[in-house]
């Protein structure tokens, strides 16, 4: 991918320096600017400024890397103040125990700027509609004269500075002043559709997607399961789906569920926002039940199986959300893990990059260094997370390995025909 490059470079801030954060630094950063980049989290800043990327993001390190002269990282919110105007905010957003958005990172923020009327705040972070109108209430009940900007992010993790050089479009929402033109500037060497709308309208279109590519997945994982009652094939369902343009084919993959650090959050936060606002979303409520029940089908699955669990060993290929990402923010393989050792069963575990992660989150996991060691011994094993290395993977060793014979494939990703032809039971979503 060549990268185009601004003929008009600006120094703007990043603050909050994860997923998001860091990702549009490193864009911006490749496309000509300077960014100051600020986290509270002073080893987060340390790992950067020895030049170590904290998470895995392909492409990421290398872009850094392409771009330390015009990055810079600090604790400190004084040096971006000064040399930036537009303040870029890509702090988290995760859920509350209420399922709404919790806002004290954003308010954090609010709270530190100084009163200067030469800044505007730029609303990277996924945020409830009317939370910009209330930070503008917040600044001037402070006197603080900033303008403020919605743009929200729509990167999808493991393909995000991909992403975020070819955006299908970008959208901003403001009053019409300079902060707002000054972003539309700042993305215009990318040549994306630009939607430029009012604050509450930007908000809306971020919570809206996500809502509905969630409600594409928990659709189809529906349509995967009366597949399996009624004898179709969902692939085969999906494939002719999703060349109806009207449909199209992306997100009707099946599966064990949505997870990470957005979809479940978000769809939530719709959900409740509704609800506040006195209107009940009823088809989210249904998005959400769905996902959840889609999770624990991978037990019966099992159980049709292998009988009771009590004292079976299955082993989790894959533990990561989704592939290239050691994101393990609401993988599904959290809710596997924990439900097979409820219900007896030991685990084994492999994930070729989310490992170190998934150590803080599971218990009593037994982790591994490659997937044959983990399918040692198992009665079976599960796809959780469709990594490239698993489609090559030679099931006749993994068969060899294991104890059992049962193969879950939890994305529908494996060579069907393969690991039949290893002497394995196959079993997938929505595939009789
Ligand atoms: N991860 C994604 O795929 C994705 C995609 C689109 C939108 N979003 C949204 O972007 C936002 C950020 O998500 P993320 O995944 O990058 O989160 P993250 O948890 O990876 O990163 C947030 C960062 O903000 C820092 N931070 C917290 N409070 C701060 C403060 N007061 N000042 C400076 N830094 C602070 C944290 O230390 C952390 O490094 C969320 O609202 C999320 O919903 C995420």
């Amino acid at each position: 991918m060549t990268s185009p490059r601004t003929d008009n470079p600006q120094q703007i801030a990043v603050i909050g320096t994860g997923y998001v954060g860091l990702v549009t630094a490193a864009g911006f950063a490749e496309l000509g600017n300077e960014v100051w980049c600020v986290d509270i989290d002073a080893d987060k800043i340390d790992r950067l400024n020895r030049g170590e990327i904290p998470i895995y993001e392909p492409g990421l390190a290398e872009c850094v890397a392409r771009n330390t002269d015009r990055l810079h990282f600090s604790t400190e919110l004084a040096p971006a103040l000064e040399h930036a105007r537009l303040l870029f905010v890509a702090v988290g957003t995760p859920p509350t125990y209420s399922g709404d958005a919790d806002l004290s990172a954003v308010n954090a923020v609010v709270d530190a700027m100084p009163a200067t009327d030469r800044h505007a705040l730029v609303m990277k972070s996924t945020v409830p509609v009317g939370t910009g109108a209330t930070i503008k209430r917040e600044f001037a009940r402070q006197g603080k004269g900033f303008a403020y900007v919605s743009c929200p992010e729509f990167l999808k993790e493991g393909a995000a500075l991909e992403d975020f050089l070819e955006p299908d479009r970008v959208v901003v929402g403001d009053d019409g002043d300079w902060a707002g033109q000054a972003v539309c500037d700042l993305y215009a060497p990318l040549g994306a559709p630009l939607v430029r709308t009012d604050v509450p309208s930007a908000e809306m279109v971020k919570l809206a997607s996500n809502a509905f590519l969630a409600t594409k997945i928990s659709f189809i994982n529906e349509i995967a399961n009366v597949c399996e009652e009624t004898g179709a094939d969902v692939a085969e369902v999906a494939r002719g789906m999703g060349l109806d343009r009207r449909i199209g084919g992306h997100f009707l993959r099946p599966g064990i569920g949505f997870g990470g650090s957005c979809f479940p959050k978000d769809v939530s936060a719709l959900k409740q926002l509704a609800g506040n606002s006195g209107y009940h979303f009823q088809l989210l409520t249904a998005v959400i039940e769905v996902n959840e029940l889609q999770k624990r089908r991978v037990i019966s699955k099992l159980q049709k199986h292998l009988g009771s669990l009590v004292g079976r060993h299955v082993a989790l290929l894959g533990l990561a959300f989704k592939a290239e990402t050691d994101d393990m923010r609401e993988a599904s393989s959290l809710v596997l893990a924990a439900r097979l050792q409820a219900d007896g069963a030991s685990v084994s575990a492999y994930d070729p990059v989310a490992t170190d992660e998934a150590r803080k989150l599971m218990r009593g996991v037994d982790f591994h260094a490659d997937p044959l060691s983990a399918a040692d011994g198992a009665d079976a094993v599960i796809l959780v997370t469709e990594w490239s290395e698993f489609a090559s993977l030679d099931w006749q060793a993994v068969r060899e390995r294991m104890t059992g014979t049962l193969l879950v494939d939890g994305r529908n990703f494996a060579d069907r025909d393969a690991v039949r032809v290893a002497g394995l039971v196959y079993e997938g979503i929505g595939r009789s």
